[in-house]
């Protein structure tokens, strides 16, 4: 304050041939005893956090202090409402400054609600002795946010964010959790967590928060991708085929995305006999199948299937397939031999109608 008033002298002395900037400064020069200063004059506060607003104030000597009150957003030419009196901040707000030079406040468990500029206004015993610190100090308030890839796949490094509107006063420590559970292995720097070389174990709901404060992040959801795994085969029935029946195969995977692509092989042959989930062996044999998925793929063990002697039902598949036109005449003679006994049973019941009236 003192250095500030000898600068604006000097200035003064410096432009003296300007009258009435010299006039102006002067204004300045004799007020410089008034005046209310914060720091810092920004705040971003956490959610739900106590907020410290540092404040010191100044008048001239020969003053006394009757009245210190913190209002916000002020209105020019409008005396602003004490803070104190509000039912929004009676309960919240602690004056812990004095009544000599310290006007410092608490304000806790701040919310959106809060962001506004706040000012320290002091009254003396003089009418003329009153002063409003204008600008104030403005309150931001912030919630967290994790910020992730919309997946990643296994193998590779992957890096979570916690996000806040703006860059917080308080120099924190960040805590992680994964599934509500807080993570222990320190792998995270300033506000971001690595995980390197990503595991599908990691896969899981991220959220943070800050060390020393209540207020957790949403959780956000990691999805770790990765090839299939476990391929295995499961057969219905006992994997023996009888009366021409065929036994059905079914290919299972643990893979993120879900596999969707199978192929099926016979041992000892290159090229696939089938594809899909299920498949139908009609023979005897070794067989196994294969999963994809965009990250990759693996191949099941084999399973065996046993066709009884005369089960063959290729055989039965073809006897059918040459007999099927004779079928298909014979059940034509049924239906039509069918339709005409109905056709009958009507005319009977028709003639003997008349005779019960
Ligand atoms: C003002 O008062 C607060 C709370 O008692 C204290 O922490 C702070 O150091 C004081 N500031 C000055 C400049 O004396
Ligand atoms: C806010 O903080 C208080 C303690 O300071 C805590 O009891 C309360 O649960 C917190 N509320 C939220 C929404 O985090
Ligand atoms: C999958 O295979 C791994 C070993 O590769 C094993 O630890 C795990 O238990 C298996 N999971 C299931 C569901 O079979
Ligand atoms: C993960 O991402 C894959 C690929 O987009 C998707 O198919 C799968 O459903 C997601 N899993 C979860 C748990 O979100
Ligand atoms: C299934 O995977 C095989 C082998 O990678 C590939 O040749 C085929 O195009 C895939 N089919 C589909 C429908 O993705
Ligand atoms: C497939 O070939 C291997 C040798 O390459 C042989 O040991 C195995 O018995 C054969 N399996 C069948 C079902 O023919």
């Amino acid at each position: 304050m003192s250095f500030n008033t000898i600068y604006l002298t000097l200035m003064s002395v410096r432009m003296a041939p300007r009258l009435p900037l010299i006039f102006l400064l002067m204004i300045h020069v004799v007020s410089a005893d008034w005046g209310v200063s914060y720091s810092p004059s920004h705040i971003c506060a956490l959610k739900n956090s106590s907020v410290i607003m540092s404040c010191t104030y100044t008048y001239p000597t020969g003053y006394k202090i009757e009245k210190v009150v913190w209002t916000k957003n002020i209105v020019k030419g409008k005396e602003s409402p004490d803070l104190s009196k509000d039912p929004e901040y009676s309960q919240r707000l602690q004056y812990l400054g004095d009544k000599k030079q310290n006007c410092t406040i608490r304000l806790s468990h701040v919310t959106q609600k809060d962001q506004h500029m706040y000012c320290f206004r002091f009254t003396t015993d003089k009418s003329d002795g009153k002063w409003t610190g204008y600008p104030g100090v403005t309150l931001t308030v912030t919630d967290l946010q994790v910020e992730v890839p919309e997946r990643v796949t296994e193998g590779h490094n992957v890096r979570l964010t916690c996000k806040s509107s703006c860059t917080l006063t308080d120099r924190a420590t960040f805590i992680w959790y994964r599934n509500s559970q807080p993570l222990t292995e320190r792998r995270d720097r300033n506000n971001q967590l690595l995980l390197q070389s990503v595991r599908r174990e990691d896969a899981g709901r991220y959220s943070c928060a800050l060390h020393g404060h209540t207020y957790i992040s949403p959780a956000a959801q990691l999805n770790v991708t990765y090839p299939p795994r476990n391929v295995s085969v499961s057969i219905t029935g006992s994997g023996v085929i009888v009366e021409g029946d065929s036994v059905t195969l079914i290919c299972s995977s643990d893979s993120n995305p879900p596999a969707l692509n199978f192929s099926w092989f016979k041992e000892n042959q290159s090229s696939a006999v089938g594809s899909g989930q299920s498949f139908s062996a009609l023979q005897s044999g070794r067989f196994y199948c294969e999963a994809h998925n965009q990250h990759g793929s693996q191949r099941s063990d084999a399973v065996t299937v046993t066709a009884h002697p005369g089960a063959d039902r290729n055989v039965i598949v073809i006897a059918a397939t040459s007999g099927g036109l004779f079928i298909f005449i014979i059940i034509i003679i049924l239906f039509i031999k069918r339709k005409m006994s109905v056709k009958t049973d009507l005319t009977i019941t028709k003639v003997n109608h008349p005779d019960t009236t």
